[in-house]
């Protein structure tokens, strides 16, 4: 049953922001692949049974006193072994050659020419453009190691022991800008550890669907529906497996966007025939976050009350031992890496609490996924691109888009100015690929303008889209100012109570996605 991770690659990570990216890239030539802590034991790296190891970069440097180190049990797994950047002076240092601050950092596109025969460099030009990002450099390879490849600051651009198949290379083959980086890795996987490609949306379907009959047998399995595409697709796929025995639960927390719950319905119920229990708790919420402006507040109170409201329904269908989570791989690795412990800024809700409040076993399908493969078992799994293609939305909803007071009326007007933006986005088809997140904020302000021949004094409504990869660090989207002016246009028209409408310009750092 496992047989879809046995011979995959075992990522060693040193702290890279580039290290989740490098499994991203195994795993697109059909090859599973993991990221271990750099400190993980032999025993937990070979659980899966590699068939080699890639070091990823880091920021360090390898002289520091708590400079991580490579495990030296790694060493005598006799395994193929290919170290990216620092992940190169690592081994380098652990096999005794030496590595030395260079006196030029190097930094962006460099040019490298190989010279000599390896099956790391087999098909690619004999000049290649790479992506470098270091200030520490090889020296001395170790014993064993033949230069492979130079660049005007690294004589040791690539390195390689043929014959142990330990290969080193100072530059970053993961990213885009290392423009045969993927044939290179192709190299590493295929020819130098003999990987075989079995790693695709249908294998991981057909070996979920086992997985998930063997751990519940005939019993059923809650899920909490949010209409966001990690719960939709852990949805189809478990009702896949166990077609009626899933229930699932959508709550309305009334901090929804416009006509959402009546599409996650639909979808749900009648195009893919899953047992949906709805509960419409707008009133609730709406009671309890009166006169609530904190943002903390009301993520504390949402929070609260959507783990009441769900609890309320799980009971009432008695007896139910498992809960089904939408988790996905990038939160295991982050729960995982126990050194960088991130700073909470906001504290994130979703159905964090329920397991343990419940007793519920998890059912977590996807925890072995990034958000681009859910997307590709979404599609597989039949499910519409809408719903594989959606924008990320958060927990607490539109309550924390509607700076202020949160009332009913507030909502409604907030609702109506995003559902004109998002409507002249996807007709000017920028809400997939060219933006990551669109949304309208209301603020707690008033404006004066004029309309007719009338002074107006009303409510302000900020546009906010952007670009990002991982959400961590974004940039405003360059949106096109026809576009904008329309938007604007049609929400004083058409929104009554908005006289103005802004864009946010903001990049985050130092602003935030959200507004709240
Ligand atoms: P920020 O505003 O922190 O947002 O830049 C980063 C991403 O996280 C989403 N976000 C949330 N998601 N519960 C969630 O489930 C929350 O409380 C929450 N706050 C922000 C935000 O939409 C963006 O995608």
């Amino acid at each position: 049953m496992d047989n879809l991770r046995t011979g995959s690659i075992a990522i060693l990570d040193y702290g890279s922001q580039y290290t989740q990216l490098i499994a991203r890239r195994v795993r697109e030539q059909g090859v599973y692949a993991e990221v271990f802590p750099y400190d993980a034991s032999l025993e937990i790296l070979n659980q899966h049974q590699p068939a080699g190891y890639i070091l990823s970069g880091g920021p360090n440097s390898i002289y520091e006193p708590d400079a991580p180190q490579l495990p030296p049990a790694l060493l005598k797994a006799n395994l193929p072994i290919l170290g990216i950047c620092y992940g190169m002076q690592a081994l380098t240092h652990a096999l005794g050659g030496s590595v030395a601050g260079s006196q030029k950092r190097e930094y962006g596109h460099a040019l490298i020419t190989h010279a000599a025969q390896s099956p790391l460099f087999d098909n690619l030009p004999a000049e290649l453009d790479v992506w470098m990002s270091h200030g520490d450099r090889i020296e001395r390879p170790p014993e064993g190691f033949l230069p492979l490849a130079a660049s005007p600051h690294s004589p040791y651009a690539a390195m390689g022991d043929l014959e142990r198949g330990w290969y080193g290379v100072q530059f970053h083959p993961e990213v885009v800008h290392t423009p045969q980086g993927a044939a290179l890795l192709r190299n590493f996987i295929f020819n130098i550890c003999g990987c075989a490609p079995k790693w695709s949306p249908e294998a991981f379907i057909e070996n979920a669907i086992a997985a998930i009959q063997q751990q519940v047998g005939a019993e059923r399995v809650l899920l909490g529906l949010s209409g966001g595409v990690d719960s939709a697709v852990a949805g189809a796929l478990l009702h896949r497996a166990i077609g009626d025995n899933l229930m699932c639960i959508f709550v309305n927390t009334g901090m929804l966007r416009q006509h959402e719950s009546e599409e996650v319905l639909h979808v749900f119920r009648n195009e893919q025939n899953m047992n949906v229990i709805y509960n419409d708790a707008t009133e609730l919420f709406l009671d309890e976050l009166q006169s609530v402006t904190e943002p903390e507040a009301k993520r504390k109170i949402i929070g609260r009350l959507f783990i009441d409201v769900f609890s309320d329904e799980a009971q009432k269908l008695q007896g139910m031992r498992f809960l089904a989570q939408g988790t996905i791989y990038p939160d295991v690795i982050e729960s995982a890496a126990s050194s960088k412990a991130a700073k909470t800024i906001k504290s994130h809700h979703n159905v964090g609490g329920l397991p343990e409040k419940l007793g519920f076993e998890l059912v977590e399908p996807l925890r072995d996924l990034f958000k681009d493969e859910v997307r590709k078992v979404g599609s597989a799994l039949g499910l519409p691109e809408h719903i594989i293609w959606r924008q990320p939305f958060p927990g607490p909803g539109l309550a924390i888009r509607c700076l202020g007071n949160i009332t009913f009326e507030r909502l409604e007007k907030l609702r109506h100015a995003d559902a004109i933006f998002i409507e002249e986005l996807r007709e000017a088809s920028l809400l997939v690929g060219d933006t990551a997140q669109c949304f309208a904020v209301l603020l707690p302000v008033k404006a004066v303008g004029v309309m007719g021949d009338n002074r107006t004094y009303e409510e302000v409504i900020v546009l906010r889209a952007v670009v990002t990869d991982d959400f961590m660090t974004a940039d405003w989207a360059r949106l096109p100012y026809e576009l904008l002016a329309k938007v604007s246009r049609r929400i004083v028209n058409e929104v009554a109570g908005v006289n103005r409408v802004t864009y946010d310009i903001t990049s985050k750092p130092p602003g935030t996605i959200e507004w709240e």
